[in-house]
C-alpha cells in the first residue's frame, strides 16, 4: 500500500446545538395546527400514521390541515412491530418520491412508538433529512420516544438494529389521545416512567404510589406530572451523555433482564411488562449485593402488583434460558458477567467505580431470577 499524503484535515463547524419543545396538555389539535401554520406555511406535509390511529384521530387532523390550504400526503401503515421494517420504509419513501415530496417538506409522525421510530428514520434519510414533528399517541411513546432522538427499524438480526439519532422539531403530547388506548398499553408506558423515578427521583416515586389510581383513571394533573417529570429526567440524562457512553446507561435499569424476557417470550410479552419483571429481578440483585433494603424492594413489587404485574408472569418461563440470553445481550461489553444497573435506594443508582453499570455474575443473576420466580404475590 502506498500512502500518498500524511492525511489532511477537514474542518467542519461543531454540530449545532439543537433544542426543541415538548408541549403537553389536552385538546391540542388547535395548538398543533397553529404551530404548523406559523412555522411551515406553504410547505408540503407528509402525515405518517397507522390504520388504528388514522381512524381515531389522524384523518381529522388531515381534514383540518387541508381545510386551511395545506398540501398533505397521508401514509398509513399496519399497526404494530411488523411495520418497522426496511420494506415498509422503502414503500413509504417511494410513495413520497412519486408524489414529489421535496426536501423542504415537514413530516408528522402521528402514532405510537412504531410510527415514531419509522417516520423518524424516514425523516432522517429522505433526501438526506427532512424536518419532522411527533404526536405520540401511546403512553410509551409519550414518556420514552419523545426524548433521545432514537429512530430505527427492525431486521431479522434484532430490534432497532438499523437506525439513526435524529431529533424532531417539536413534540405534542395530548393526553386526550389516551382515552382510547387499551389499559395494558397505558401500563406498558407507565413502567418506563416508574423506571426513571426509581433511578433518579424518590419523591416522584412516592407521589406515583399515592396517585396511582388517579393516573390509571387518566386524571390530567397526575398524568401531566408523570409524563413531564419522566421526560425531564430522561432529557437531562440524554443531554449529559447523548451517545450512551456512561450515564445514559442508567436508563437501561431493568432492561438487561427485561430484553432477555422479551426474547424468550418471542416478544409476545409487551415491552413494559418484561421491563417491570426485569426491574424486579435487578432490584432483587441489588438486595443480594447488600445495596438495596428489603423494604424498598417490597415497595417496588407492591407498586407493580397494583398494575397487575406480579412474579407470577415469570412462573412458566425458563429462567436459565433468560439468564443465558441476558449474557449475550449486545449491551454487555465484558465477558466476566452481565452489565446491570443496581439500585442503592429508590431514586438512586449504585456506582461501580465511575461506572453506572455493575458487572454481575451469571450465578447471581440466576439466583435472583429463581427467588422472584418462586415468590408468591
Ligand atoms: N425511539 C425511542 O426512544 C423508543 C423508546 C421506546 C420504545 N420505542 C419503540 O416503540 C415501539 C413500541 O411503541 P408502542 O408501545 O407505542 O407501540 P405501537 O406504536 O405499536 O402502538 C401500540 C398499539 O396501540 C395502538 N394505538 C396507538 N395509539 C393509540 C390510541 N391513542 N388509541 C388506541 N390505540 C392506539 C396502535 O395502533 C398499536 O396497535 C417499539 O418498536 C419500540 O422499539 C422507541
Amino acid at each position: 500500500m502506498t500512502l500518498l499524503s500524511d492525511g489532511f484535515t477537514v474542518n467542519l463547524k461543531a454540530r449545532e446545538v439543537r433544542s426543541y419543545k415538548i408541549y403537553t396538555g389536552q385538546g391540542l389539535l388547535d395548538t398543533i395546527i397553529t404551530w404548523i401554520g406559523k412555522s411551515y406555511f406553504g410547505k408540503q406535509m407528509v402525515l405518517i400514521t397507522d390504520t388504528t390511529v388514522a381512524k381515531l384521530y389522524a384523518r381529522k387532523l388531515l381534514e383540518r390541515l387541508q381545510d386551511i390550504g395545506f398540501q398533505v400526503l397521508m401514509l398509513e401503515v399496519k399497526p404494530g412491530e411488523r411495520s418497522k421494517t426496511a420494506k415498509v420504509k422503502e414503500q413509504l419513501e417511494l410513495t413520497m418520491l412519486e408524489n414529489r415530496i421535496n426536501r423542504y417538506a415537514l413530516c408528522i409522525a402521528f402514532g405510537g412508538g412504531v410510527v415514531g421510530d419509522l417516520a423518524g428514520f424516514i425523516s432522517a434519510t429522505y433526501m438526506r433529512g427532512i424536518k419532522y414533528i411527533q404526536i405520540p399517541t401511546t403512553m410509551l411513546s409519550m414518556v420514552d420516544s419523545s426524548v433521545g432522538g432514537k429512530t430505527a427499524i427492525n431486521t431479522k438480526f434484532g430490534k432497532n438494529s438499523i437506525g439513526a439519532f435524529y431529533q424532531p422539531q417539536a413534540v405534542f403530547i395530548d393526553f386526550d389521545l389516551l382515552n382510547t388506548l387499551p389499559k395494558k398499553h397505558l401500563i406498558n408506558g407507565l413502567v418506563e416512567a416508574i423506571k426513571t423515578f426509581l433511578i433518579r427521583n424518590y419523591r416522584v416515586f412516592e407521589n406515583v404510589e399515592e396517585d396511582l389510581t388517579d393516573i390509571l383513571a387518566l386524571e390530567e394533573n397526575s398524568l401531566n406530572y408523570v409524563v413531564q417529570l419522566s421526560l425531564d429526567i430522561k432529557s437531562s440524562i440524554v443531554a449529559a451523555d447523548e451517545e450512551e457512553k456512561n450515564l445514559r446507561m442508567i436508563l437501561n435499569f431493568g432492561h438487561t433482564i427485561g430484553h432477555a424476557i422479551e426474547q424468550v417470550t418471542q416478544y409476545k410479552m409487551l415491552h413494559g411488562y418484561a421491563v417491570a419483571l426485569g426491574i424486579m429481578v435487578e432490584a432483587q440483585i441489588s438486595v443480594l449485593l447488600g445495596k438495596l433494603s428489603a423494604d424498598s424492594f417490597e415497595r417496588i413489587l407492591s407498586l407493580f402488583s397494583r398494575l397487575k404485574i406480579t412474579p407470577k408472569l415469570l412462573q412458566n418461563l425458563d429462567i436459565r434460558q433468560i439468564a443465558d440470553v441476558a449474557m449475550g445481550d449486545k449491551k454487555n461489553n465484558n465477558i466476566a458477567g452481565i452489565s446491570c444497573v443496581i439500585l442503592d435506594k429508590i431514586g438512586s443508582v449504585a456506582l461501580d467505580g465511575d461506572s453506572v453499570v455493575s458487572t454481575i455474575s451469571y450465578s447471581t443473576i440466576l439466583e435472583a431470577l429463581r427467588i422472584i420466580q418462586v415468590r408468591i404475590g
